[in-house]
């Protein structure tokens, strides 16, 4: 993929659906009883990867576009999977069908691309082993392959050491299986698009603070779900509308739910000009337009608390600190180091070829605002948050910038490099 500095961006653009709430939307939709309708769907391979999984298991799902019917199986419905259930690049397909599988009545196997063969799954693996669940990791790496026998699970309090929505929704999920009530504590709270949908499908879940609680053995019913916009696509227009002089964008339907919505305070820390229109709630979750400016940023610090909040959207934010006055520090975001790529590493290698002064960290990065950014090649290592954030980094970069397996953005965004150039005419 080849991108090159634009004059100014103007237009509206309409977000895809949310990628977390897209898997959920499947996986909930899957073990209910009757019909689930899901529009705006996410496209993406990862929830495709979701799709199958569930078919796998005797679920019929009809797609037509983002348009989704799926004929659940109830809690207690699911199949034998005849083959290994392929979860692609998909993290949040692994850690959260793990807890499913975990209580069924049979083996199943899961595997998926190079990425995910080297992502952590001993954070799962713990608290499932510690509700007796029969799962693991086939080359004894705590990564996939993995193995899952179900069997009856026994219900735990569990406290995380890592702020990982992954994570709590797997042993909520695993809770639905348990022969008592689950809990999980958090040390920050993640994203809560489980704890949401899964009360709105019919299951007893209670959040306090940063502990959520489910009780066993439901009966889920079937919903329709509008899937709003996810905050994590829009990152990357309004990071572009920010740093490309000239500009004004409207980016439609973002999901602006406040465990997700980080960097929109850290942007408006930053100078932002950023205005949100038609504020609405979409299938229990807050969504609205962004009106984005062109704006002069400088830099701040971006740690703590947030973190969670923002962490898939840290490429996308390097980037406005590369194109702001001053420096910017990222700490607590250690997390980054097990996405589909070392993400502290690849930020840097590529912000580094285009020019800008950054220092990696053991939890974040330094970034020297205002050196002259220039076009390079970027090696996205078929990570679609980095081929996104650096196609946008080329918009006001000099020169030209090619982006090395730039289609793997189809991961999240299949159509990204079109709305992209709608915007640029
Ligand atoms: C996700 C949770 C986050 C996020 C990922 C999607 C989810 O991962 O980075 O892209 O849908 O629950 P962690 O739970 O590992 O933080």
């Amino acid at each position: 993929m080849k991108l090159s500095n634009v004059k100014h961006l103007t237009g509206k653009v309409s977000i895809p659906g949310d990628k977390s709430i897209s898997h959920r939307a499947i996986m909930f939709g899957s073990i209910s009883n009757g019909l689930t309708e899901v529009s705006n769907f996410l496209e993406g391979a990862d929830c495709l990867s979701t799709i199958s999984c569930f078919q796998k298991m005797g679920v019929s799902i009809e797609r037509d576009n983002d348009h989704v019917l799926i004929h659940g199986n109830g809690l207690h419905g699911l199949t034998a999977p005849q083959d290994i259930l392929d979860v692609g690049n998909s993290g949040t397909t692994t850690r959260l069908i793990s807890g499913i599988l975990a209580g069924q009545s049979f083996t199943s196997h899961l595997n998926g691309d190079a990425s995910i063969q080297t992502r952590p799954m001993k954070r799962i693996m713990t608290p499932l082993q510690m509700m007796q669940a029969d799962i693991r990791s086939d080359k004894g790496n705590d990564c996939a392959p993995l193995t899952i026998t179900g069997r009856p699970l026994h219900a735990i309090h569990y406290d995380s050491p890592v702020a990982s929505a992954q994570v709590k929704s797997c042993v909520l999920l695993a809770g639905l299986y348990a022969d008592g009530q689950t809990s999980v504590t958090e040390p920050i709270l993640s994203r809560n698009h489980t704890e949401l949908m899964l009360s709105a499908f019919g299951a007893t879940v209670c959040s306090k603070g940063t502990t959520a609680t489910i009780d066993p053995d439901p009966v889920l019913t079937g919903q329709k779900i509008e899937v709003p916009g996810d905050i994590s696509s829009a990152a990357y227009f309004l990071v572009a509308g920010l740093i490309v002089p000239n500009s004004e964008i409207v980016i439609r339907n973002v999901g602006i739910n406040p465990t997700r919505d980080g960097i929109l305070r850290v942007a408006l820390a930053m100078g932002g000009d950023i205005t949100r229109l038609n504020e609405r709630t979409v299938s229990g979750e807050p969504v609205c337009d962004l009106l984005v400016r062109s704006s002069s940023l400088h830099g701040t610090t971006v740690e703590g608390e947030i973190i969670p909040t923002l962490i898939d959207e840290i490429p996308a934010i390097a980037i406005l600190a590369a194109y702001a006055d001053g420096t910017t520090t990222i700490r607590d975001a250690a997390e980054l180091k097990v996405k589909e790529s070392d993400r502290i590493q690849t930020i840097t290698e590529n912000l580094l070829a285009m020019g800008a002064d950054i220092t990696p960290t053991d939890d974040g990065m330094i970034i020297r605002g205002g050196a002259p950014i220039h076009g390079a090649t970027i090696n996205s290592y078929k990570d679609h948050r980095i081929a996104m954030s650096f196609a946008v980094a080329a918009l006001a970069a000099d020169g030209e910038t090619t982006i090395i397996d730039g289609d793997c953005v189809n991961i999240s965004y299949p159509g990204f490099y079109d709305d992209l150039a709608l915007l640029s005419r």
